[in-house]
């Protein structure tokens, strides 16, 4: 997703820190292989503690190092796992800085030295020992590693270039990537409250400041004309969108377009940024036939995610972000609603940024994101966008989705107390038979099945015209 998405993950950190089992499940998290360096070793010398036992570390060392090497050297993205010491090899450490986001998996050593005792580990055989290594080692994961990992969700976020950390808007100016001039673009409001943190933030890189109007006025084809005008960056230079996601989008938008495509990194301000707009790619401004009808995928070099700027966003805001944070817990199929910011917004970016680095361009997969959008949409069409917000319609979404999934409607009734909205009935079937093709009398929706979100289950359409007459009020 992020320029990082092209390179090999690399995973280091000590024995017995997991790094295997994280491997695996960030493999199949953002679909790419896997491969366990240890485990290739294996294959050509045998059982790697009787290959150390017999030929000793040095020539150990020797022939992991080629093999670390080895599976660097291949194409494409891979999850590539380190054995434990394979960083105490400058060679190595040196591929890594070329080749692959390399991340430190840290765990506590008595964590790591509860999984290896008692094992067939040469260097794992006496506490003391191992401590002692543990130390020594921390320094050479801290200098080889782009960032360091707790779990597969920050994982997943690393591989996207998703930087979720509470204080990093005052870290700014470092989580830009490169050493160009920058140009900072926000609203006037978020500019209020938010604007002098980011510049300072930003230092001499600052080169320019611009104003999008705000809301969904952003994204009109007047307000990109006049930044696009406005803009003196030159090929070097990142676009920084500090907003919500009106200003991400559009803003966006302008730095997939302006000489024909610059960096950028969204600074995302509102929860419906921070969890759904500023990840995967997606950049655009509206027509008056609709929304979203013209823009480009773009990657961020970076999107950085401050949790605490969620605390000045008012509360209609907030709930605006709360209906995708319902559809994401639905997806994920655990309460994340029920989490504390900080971990509610981490959690949410990483299900996004995976499915995106499954489905970059939203080709398959990433279809689940659509989640009781198609009656979402509906209601908002037939509203004319007026009276009904975009979060008010995803609640009622969600509400039929779970109902034609023969689901409990209960997190979405309590969390968002979604009411039937007072739009055409006839308009608002017309308006979603437009985004839904009717197929031999089916539509095909987004539902939620035994294991998980399922995409394209073909649904008669007198159920979902039913379902979505129920949304309707009068
Ligand atoms: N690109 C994508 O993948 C994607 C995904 C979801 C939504 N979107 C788009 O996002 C837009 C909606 O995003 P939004 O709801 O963030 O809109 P927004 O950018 O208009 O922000 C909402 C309001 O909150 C204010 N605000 C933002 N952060 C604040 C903060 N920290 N403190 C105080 N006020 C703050 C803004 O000034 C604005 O008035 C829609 O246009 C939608 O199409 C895009
Ligand atoms: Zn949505």
């Amino acid at each position: 997703m992020a320029a990082a998405g092209l390179k090999h993950i690399a995973l280091v950190g000590y024995m017995g820190a997991g790094k295997s089992t994280l491997g695996g499940e960030l493999a199949t998290r953002i679909g790419a292989p896997l491969v366990d360096v240890d485990a290739e070793l294996a294959e050509r010398i045998g059982p790697i503690p009787d290959y150390f036992r017999e030929r000793g570390e040095a020539e150990f060392r020797a022939v992991e190092e080629a093999a670390v090497a080895d599976a660097l050297r291949r194409s494409g993205r891979s999850v590539v796992v380190l054995g434990g010491g394979a960083v105490t090899s400058a060679a190595t450490r040196e591929l890594l800085a070329g080749r692959a986001t390399t991340l430190w998996l840290d765990a506590d050593l008595e964590t790591c030295w509860a999984r290896v005792r008692g094992g067939d580990r040469p260097l794992a055989q006496d506490h003391d020992d191992f401590a002692r290594r543990y130390e020594e080692r921390r320094p050479i994961y801290a200098e080889a590693a782009d960032g360091v990992v707790r779990d597969v969700d920050d994982a997943v976020l690393a591989a996207a270039g998703v930087h979720v950390e509470r204080g990093a808007l005052q870290r700014l100016g470092d989580l830009v990537p490169g050493s160009g001039a920058v140009a900072l673009v926000s609203d006037p409001h978020v500019a209020g409250i938010h604007g002098v943190d980011a510049q300072l933030a930003l230092g001499p890189r600052l080169a320019e400041t611009h104003e999008l109007p705000p809301g969904e006025e952003a994204k009109t084809l007047a307000a990109l004309d006049r930044l696009w005008q406005e803009l003196r960056l030159d090929r070097t230079g990142t676009l920084v969108a500090l907003g919500g996601g009106c200003t991400t989008d559009a803003a966006g938008f302008a730095a997939a377009t302006y000489l024909r495509g610059i960096a950028w990194v969204p600074a995302a301000t509102s929860l419906v940024a921070q969890v759904d707009a500023a990840i995967g790619g997606k950049t655009g401004i509206d027509l008056p036939q609709g929304k979203n009808l013209v823009g480009a995928f773009h990657l961020p070099a970076r999107t950085v995610v401050d949790p605490a700027l969620l605390e000045t966003l008012p509360a209609a805001q907030r709930r605006e972000g709360m209906a995708e944070v319902v559809k994401t817990g639905l997806l994920v199929g655990e309460p994340l609603w029920e989490l504390r910011d900080d971990e509610l917004v981490r959690r949410c970016a990483a299900f996004k940024a995976a499915v995106c680095l499954r489905d970059p361009h939203d080709r398959g997969e990433r279809k689940i994101l659509n989640l009781g959008h198609t009656f979402a949409h509906a209601l908002e069409a037939a509203a004319a966008y007026e009276g009904v917000t975009h979060g008010q319609a995803v609640a009622l979404g969600l509400l039929a989705a779970l109902r034609l999934s023969g689901r409990d409607t209960a997190p979405v009734e309590e969390l968002l107390r979604p009411a039937p909205v007072p739009v055409d009935r006839e308009r608002a079937w017309q308006a979603l038979q437009r985004d839904k093709k009717t197929v031999g009398g089916e539509l095909r929706l987004v539902l939620l099945g035994d294991d998980g979100p399922r995409i394209d289950v073909p649904v008669p359409a007198a159920d979902v015209r039913r379902a979505l007459d129920e949304l309707i009020a009068g």
